[in-house]
This record gives structure tokens, C-alpha cells and sequence, in this order.
């Protein structure tokens, strides 16, 4: 099915502790040892989804928070100031196996789960 798409989005949401983090950060890394170019983003306000990308420890608080006005209303609702590119350029981190991790929230501590 992924040869006829030429790109897949997909969001993992649910309860704390059932795995989203585990699944996140091995589908991304499988997907893009196939080859695909993949871009997770992490926008759990506890976010760790770097350690199971295989981010090192001392990279992953090197990474800018997303400012907020990033964010612009308009008549028809919210949309991005920048262009997708644009904000990775300045705030993604480059992750093993062809992943791009994007983190929305920075807390001084973040921990697992
Ligand atoms: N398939 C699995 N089997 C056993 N333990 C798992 C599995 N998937 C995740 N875990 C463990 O469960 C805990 C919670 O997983 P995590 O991916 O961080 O969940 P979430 O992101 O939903 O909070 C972690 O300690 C993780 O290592
Ligand atoms: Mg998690």
C-alpha cells in the first residue's frame, strides 16, 4: 500500500503507559530503514519519543520548543505561519534510520511512560 502513497499520516493518541511511545519510535525507524522519509513528531507535553529513536541523551535538550506563533488564526480556523520545511530547518533534530524528530513541548525533566 505505501508504494501508492506518496505520503502517510498517522497519529498514535491513547492512555498513558500502552505502548504509543514503543510503537511511535519502531514504526518511524522500520519505515524509514524501507527507505521512506519520515518525520515523528512528538507532541506529548512528557515527550520521550527521541530515546526511542535512538537520539543520544546529550542531543535531545538541545532541540528549540516550537514558539507559539508558530500558530496564526484566520477566518477559516488555525493554520501554520511557516511552512513545514521551514520549521523543521530550525527546530528538528536528525534521527537514526532516515527519521526526522520533531518535539512540540520541552519540560526541564522528561522521563519515560
Ligand atoms: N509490547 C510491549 N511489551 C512489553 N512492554 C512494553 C511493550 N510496549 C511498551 N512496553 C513498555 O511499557 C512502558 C510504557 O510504554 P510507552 O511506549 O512509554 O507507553 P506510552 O507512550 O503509551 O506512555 C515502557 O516501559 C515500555 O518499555
Ligand atoms: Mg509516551
Amino acid at each position: 500500500m505505501l508504494d501508492t502513497v506518496s505520503a502517510m499520516k498517522l497519529v498514535i493518541a491513547g492512555k498513558g503507559g500502552s505502548g504509543k511511545t514503543s510503537i511511535s519510535g519502531t514504526m518511524a525507524r522500520l519505515l524509514g530503514r524501507d527507505g521512506y522519509g519520515v518525520l515523528a513528531i512528538d507532541a506529548d507535553s512528557n515527550p520521550n519519543l527521541a530515546l526511542t529513536l535512538g537520539v543520544p541523551a546529550e542531543e535531545m535538550g538541545k532541540v528549540p520548543t516550537l514558539p507559539r506563533d508558530l500558530l496564526r488564526r484566520t477566518p477559516e480556523g488555525t493554520e501554520l505561519a511557516k511552512t513545514i520545511e521551514e520549521i523543521c530547518k530550525s527546530h528538528s533534530l536528525p534521527a537514526p534510520d532516515n527519521v526526522t524528530l520533531l518535539v512540540m513541548a520541552h519540560p526541564q525533566h522528561a522521563g519515560t511512560g
